[in-house]
């Protein structure tokens, strides 16, 4: 079961990546073409929001799982940098990520003007991204 749930968090990260990908450059142009925010640009935030919120899932699961995970915190963890990023740099990035996406989102519902709206998308969507992009763990990914 562990490395199905490896499997699916390894292939559902593309999905991640590509959806808040997507989201961004759609909320930006919307912002700089300064037309009105409406359902199908909420939409186009979910693409981000729903990919994420399930590899959260996932990701947490996997924590509980993997010997990568919560049984790789020890005493010899903070010094090696991989047990580091594993154990607790990606999962906590990762949920400090996932939460700026959903504020961005949830800001952008409740938001009244269209700019304000776009810009809560692109802003929280793209400081979340940096985010995700520098917690990966690129060795193993791409191996
Ligand atoms: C650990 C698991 C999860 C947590 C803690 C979580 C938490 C949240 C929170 C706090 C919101 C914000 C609601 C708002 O203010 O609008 C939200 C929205 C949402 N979540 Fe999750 N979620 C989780 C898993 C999932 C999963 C597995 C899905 C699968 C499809 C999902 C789909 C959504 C969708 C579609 C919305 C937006 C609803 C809307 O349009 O307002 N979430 N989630
Ligand atoms: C939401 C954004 C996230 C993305 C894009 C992401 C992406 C990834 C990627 C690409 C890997 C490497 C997979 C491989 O070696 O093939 C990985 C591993 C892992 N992630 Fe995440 N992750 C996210 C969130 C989380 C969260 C929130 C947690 C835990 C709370 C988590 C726990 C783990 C664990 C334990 C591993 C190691 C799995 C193993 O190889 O045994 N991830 N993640």
């Amino acid at each position: 079961m562990t490395t199905g749930f490896q499997h699916l968090h390894s292939y559902f990260a593309y999905l991640v990546l590509l959806g808040i990908a997507i989201s961004f450059i759609y909320a930006l142009v919307g912002a700089l073409s300064g037309k009105t925010f409406g359902e199908k640009d909420r939409k186009m935030g979910l693409l981000g929001l729903i990919p994420t919120h399930i590899q959260l899932l996932v990701g947490l699961i996997l924590y509980f799982l993997s010997p990568l995970g919560i049984s790789n915190l020890g005493p010899g963890t903070m010094s090696d940098s991989m047990s580091r990023l594993y154990a607790l740099e990606h999962p906590v990035i990762n949920i400090i990520a996932v939460a700026l996406i959903t504020v961005g989102y949830s800001r952008a519902k409740k938001l009244t003007e269209s700019r304000s709206q776009f810009r809560s998308i692109y802003m929280f969507y793209g400081i979340a991204f940096i985010l995700i992009l520098s917690r990966i763990p690129w060795v193993a990914w791409l191996n």
